[in-house]
């Protein structure tokens, strides 16, 4: 994972890396470092922790410089050390930033080590300095040294490097990990995404795959991977500086629960504006989506859990079969591709490896289409998908997931019933209710949101416990699951979730009084059936915290506590249902005193296997 960020500018570029570096804290926070080129010398201030760590320290040696790097580490090779912490130099000539992972840095490293180089540091970026270094003295440009270095580099890599005598230039590479160049005026940038240099500029291009840049304070020079100038088009970033604030909020995660209805309404105008129609995915879908025998969908985390429940939606609503899998097992196994399965990746960031890494090799083993749904425009994994549809989340920055999940539930059911039409499984009337259906859905969002009181109240009961467990039936087990994965997330309390009829079958076991036990119980088919499920539970001592709407006439009795949720909106309840476990998990850790928006050992955008 990681961030990069660096600038070139008339002006102290110090401010500038520090507060970009800020906003990349998402990708990585485990020490943070900027390097910047201040008169005869590449002076350097890293520090394990977090940015402001560095920032304090960087004020205290009064750090300046009008050409510089910066870097926020989610620790790969190497621990959470000073000497881990980017950026990397070699003989205080080159500096180096790097998000990724180069996989063949224990053959460079022996054989740099054979031309003399000593290594302080255990990570691969290491090998990238001194490479640089190796051709750059060995004359010609620091342009082609970092050409010739990269050609010899395997893996993933953005990375950001400067040189003691090349004031004017700061060059950029990547292959496999995101990395733009910000255009300013008589100033230049580049980041690992457009967030970090927002404050600056909103002129963006974004570098391909095997991209080499050369920037100067006035212009950009670009080569592609076959040594090709390359022109890049220049886009205008949308993202506002207003979404990466906190306002009014204590966390990120808090805003981003609350942005919920926006965030929804906003998706849901795309699926109004053009109705549950193919265009919706993009302009080959009126020809691919006719042609489907089934969707198999890849993603990770909770992403992955925005596919369990799609699953319900596809084959109940298009009548076609639907399988969901993680990405990171799907992609190390020999496994059966029909290539009239639709492939359908699911990632917020859009750069996940592993799902990255499942797609490439779902088209290996042959499946002829894939659409990408996720939150981030331009991100790698839209880009080599056939088909996207944009979630319009805006900018999410807590790591646990919220507005991101809901708003992929959208596109997923627009996703269904789309496909359902397609195959002539949905009428006009129940396309009328659908769309009705998610006109509903904010309010209802919203509405659940007004429960936070009471979650708030429950919250100190879970704070004190060690464990906790999850149930949930049909469309409800998914959010069960990401209820639990919420609550183990951001308040490390250890949490399982179960479909309620499996408890029988184990999880039962661990019930005692010390196992609260959060059940998501709306009135739908299988309401009766979870009811008895509780009584299980009730009879060996658990207690239970039952999320259920009005119709499902629960009350209140010794060790049952009940949370009326908004009337059941029919198929996008699990939408609906995910409110409450997610302010549940916020208000657990705020009580347990963990870091919300930044949990620990995790990273929101995982570019590593
Ligand atoms: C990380 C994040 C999760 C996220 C998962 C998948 O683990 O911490 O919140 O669900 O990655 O990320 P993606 O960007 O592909 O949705």
């Amino acid at each position: 994972m990681c961030g990069i960020v660096g600038a070139i500018a008339a002006r102290d570029v110090v401010p500038v890396l520090v507060e970009g570096l800020k906003r990349l804290e998402y990708r990585g926070y485990d020490s943070a470092g900027v390097a910047v080129l201040a008169g005869d010398e590449i002076r350097r201030v890293r520090r394990v922790g977090r940015v402001a760590e560095m920032e304090g320290a960087a004020a205290e040696e009064n750090l300046h410089g009008l050409l510089g790097i910066g870097h926020t580490r989610w620790a790969t090779h190497g621990g959470v050390t000073e000497p881990n912490a980017h950026p990397h130099v070699s003989f205080d000539k080159i500096a180096v930033v790097h998000n990724g992972i180069i996989e063949n840095h224990e053959e460079q490293r022996q054989r740099l080590k054979g031309l003399g180089y000593a290594f302080e540091s255990q990570t691969d970026t290491e090998v990238i300095a001194h490479l640089v270094h190796h051709y750059y003295q060995a004359g010609g440009s620091l342009f082609d040294a970092v050409k010739q270095a990269t050609r010899e580099l395997t893996g993933a890599y953005a990375i950001g490097v400067i040189a003691l005598d090349r004031p004017d230039e700061l060059v950029c590479a990547r292959m496999g990990c995101p990395l733009l160049v910000g255009l300013g005026d008589g100033e230049n940038f580049i980041a690992s995404d457009v967030s970090a240099i927002l404050s600056a500029t909103r002129r963006v291009i974004f570098l391909e795959e095997g991209d080499i840049g050369l920037l100067t304070r006035d212009g950009v020079k670009l080569i592609d991977k076959d040594d090709q100038p390359a022109a890049r088009p220049v886009h205008l970033s949308d993202v506002s500086l207003a979404s990466l604030e906190l306002g009014p909020y204590s966390h990120f995660m808090q805003k981003e629960i609350h942005e919920q209805p926006k965030a929804l309404s906003d998706t849901i105008e795309a699926v109004q504006d053009a109705g549950f129609n193919a265009a919706l995915f993009g302009e080959a879908a009126a020809e691919i989506l006719p042609q489907l025998e089934g969707v198999k969908i890849l993603a990770c985390g909770t992403s992955y859990y925005a596919g369990l429940t799609a699953k319900y939606w596809i084959e109940s609503i298009a009548g076609i079969a639907c399988d969901v899998e993680i990405a990171s097992e799907y992609r190390y196994r020999a496994a059966f591709a029909n290539p009239k399965h639709l492939v359908v990746t699911i990632s917020q960031s859009g750069e996940t490896l592993d799902t990255m890494e499942a797609l490439k090799y779902a088209r290996e083993l042959g499946h002829a289409y894939a659409l990408s749904i996720c939150n981030v425009r331009e991100s790698a994994i839209p880009r080599a998908s056939d088909l996207v549809f944009y979630t319009r989340a805006g900018a999410e920055i807590g790591v646990a997931s919220t507005k991101a999940f809901t708003t992929q539930l959208v596109g997923l059911f627009a996703l269904a019933v789309t496909l359902g039409k397609v195959r002539g499984k949905v009428s006009a009337a129940d396309e009328a209710q659908y769309l009705d259906d998610l006109r509903h859905l904010p309010g209802s969002v919203q509405h659940a949101l007004n429960l936070e009181p009471q979650i708030k109240a429950w919250s100190e009961r879970f704070a004190v416990k060690d464990n906790a467990l999850f149930l949930g039936r049909g469309l409800h087990y998914p959010i069960a699951l990401e209820g639990a994965l919420k609550l183990k997330e951001i308040s490390y309390i250890h949490a399982e979730a179960y479909p309620a009829g499996e408890l029988k079958h184990g999880p039962l076991a661990l019930v005692d009084e010390d196992m609260p036990v959060v059940v998501i119980a709306p009135n739908d088919a299988l309401l009766e059936k979870v009811k008895s499920n509780m009584q299980e539970v009730r009879a060996r001592g658990g207690e239970l915290f039952v999320f259920a709407d009005a119709d499902s006439h629960f009350h209140e009795s010794d060790g049952v506590h009940v949370i009326r949720t908004p009337r059941h909106v029919g198929v996008l309840s699990p939408i609906v249902h995910t409110i409450p476990v997610q302010m549940l998990a916020y208000h657990v850790a705020l009580s347990r005193g963990t870091d919300v928006d930044k949990p620990r050992n995790l990273a929101k955008s995982v570019t590593v296997e």
